[in-house]
């Protein structure tokens, strides 16, 4: 069959990279890719807002099925508009897509369907909000109802601070994400990445991951997209991974339908992990970037094949075979991320890097100009290695970046550090 992939970071070259290999593949296609996904999949320049092209490139090149990588796509409609012209999809409705587009529907959705979560309040103006705040304890959390980039949250330590971050959103500092403000009760834990297929009816756990939102070294300095992951995430135990799916997931998929709003597609768990047990945070309808660079390359499953059983709804016959080894990604960012970056600059040693054993390269924002690989956005590489412990998947992650001859790059250099002190841990107990 022919494939289209959307989308253009580290997510969707480690996606196509998954896709590629499935013995189901005729041709793989990508709008609009990136130097690395152009190594695997035919890439067209297409516009994802515009849906109408979107279409007719799928008529064009026969397209039979098309997997949306990225938020902004599913929240604005686009299965349903492929949906509607005939074409089958991989994601959710813009229906579904409000888990992801809208926190105070998921919030109204977790209290009916009885999902542990942060207590909250719901506003759409500063002075019922500031009123809310003042019986509230310290910290807490005011975020932005919309989709805003992963910036649209401020965990405040004061009223003060708290009273600015409402103003600040209702004076249009998100946009129109921040039409509507979420005040939350801050959560105290551990947090963990959980993904699902959900075919509407039934629900398969994919795997667990750690991001390193920071960007810089012991989780200090300014959020990001994601500066590193590891898969699995150690503290998910067994017995954490089946009450997730008891008390989060499984009952999702169930009010989603019973809202009317089957929910059909990947379903990212934020979790925080209290000592009550584990809390949604906040869910994503689309796989996680960088996670999905340590999620894939432990499945030993055609991941295509799953996709497609997701879109078809018969994802109950289907089971997943995963490795037991652990993955770890290196986010390589230009310098200047997550604020202002120079395009441009030539990345060397990328093959290199690549012969080192475990190691992929999963591109994100680069681009081919000649026989010259160059930076072209803010994250630019994902690292990624396989190994028997995190503190080995590190080693190689390092040695393979130690390849690269990149001076306008940097990285995290302790990604996973957390779960190499919980190895350590265990080793001396
Ligand atoms: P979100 O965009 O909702 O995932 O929030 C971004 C980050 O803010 C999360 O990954 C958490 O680190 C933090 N956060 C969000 N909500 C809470 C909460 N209620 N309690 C503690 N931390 C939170
Ligand atoms: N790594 C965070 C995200 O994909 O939203």
């Amino acid at each position: 069959m022919n494939v289209l992939l959307l989308g253009s970071g580290g997510r969707e070259h480690a996606l196509a990279w998954a896709i590629a290999a499935s013995p189901l593949v005729t041709k793989l296609w990508c709008a609009p890719g990136n130097a690395g996904i152009a190594e695997v999949a035919t890439c067209l320049l297409l516009d994802l807002t515009d849906h109408a092209s979107i279409i007719r490139a799928c008529h064009d090149n026969k397209i039979d099925f098309v997997v949306v990588g990225p938020e902004g796509p599913l929240v604005a409609g686009l299965i349903d508009d492929l949906t509607a012209a005939g074409i089958k999809a991989f994601g959710p409705t813009r229906a579904a897509a409000q888990l992801e587009g809208s926190k105070g529907f998921t919030k109204d959705f977790c209290t009916e369907f009885a999902i542990p979560t942060a207590a909250y309040g719901r506003f759409s103006e500063a002075g019922a909000a500031k009123a809310y705040l003042a019986g509230q304890p310290l910290p807490i959390v005011i975020k932005a109802d919309g989709l805003a980039a992963g910036k649209g949250v401020v965990i405040a330590m004061s009223k003060a601070e708290a009273a600015a971050a409402i103003d600040a959103c209702f004076a249009g500092a998100f946009g129109a994400a921040g039409a509507e403000v979420v005040i939350e009760e801050f959560m105290d834990g551990e947090e963990a990445s959980f993904f699902a297929l959900c075919d509407g009816q039934y629900a398969l756990a994919l795997a667990t991951a750690q991001d390193h939102k920071r960007v810089s070294d012991g989780d200090v300095g300014l959020n990001t997209g994601g500066m590193g992951a590891y898969s699995p995430a150690p503290v998910m135990t067994p017995d954490l991974n089946a009450r997730v799916m008891d008390e989060i997931i499984r009952p999702t998929v169930a009010g989603m339908m019973k809202r009317g709003m089957p929910f059909k597609g990947v379903l990212y768990a934020g979790l925080m992990i209290t000592e009550a047990g584990p809390k949604l945070i906040e869910y994503n309808v689309r796989f996680g970037d960088p996670e999905t660079q340590v999620l894939l390359p432990r499945l030993k499953s055609d991941l295509l094949a799953a996709l497609l059983a997701t879109a078809d709804g018969v994802l109950s016959t289907f089971d997943l075979r995963w490795r037991d080894e652990v993955a770890l990604t290196v986010v390589m960012a230009a310098k200047g991320y997550p604020g202002k970056i120079k395009k441009g600059s030539e990345i060397k040693g990328l093959d290199a890097a690549a012969k080192i054993d475990g190691v992929a390269i999963f591109h994100a924002g680069t681009i081919r100009r000649g026989d010259q690989i160059q930076a072209n956005g803010g994250r630019v590489l994902n690292i990624t290695a396989i190994g028997h412990s995190v503190a080995e998947a590190q080693g190689q992650a390092y040695v393979a970046i130690d390849q690269l001859d990149w001076p306008g790059g940097f990285c995290r250099r302790d990604i996973g550090w957390r779960a190499i002190a919980r190895e350590r841990e265990g080793k001396l107990s």
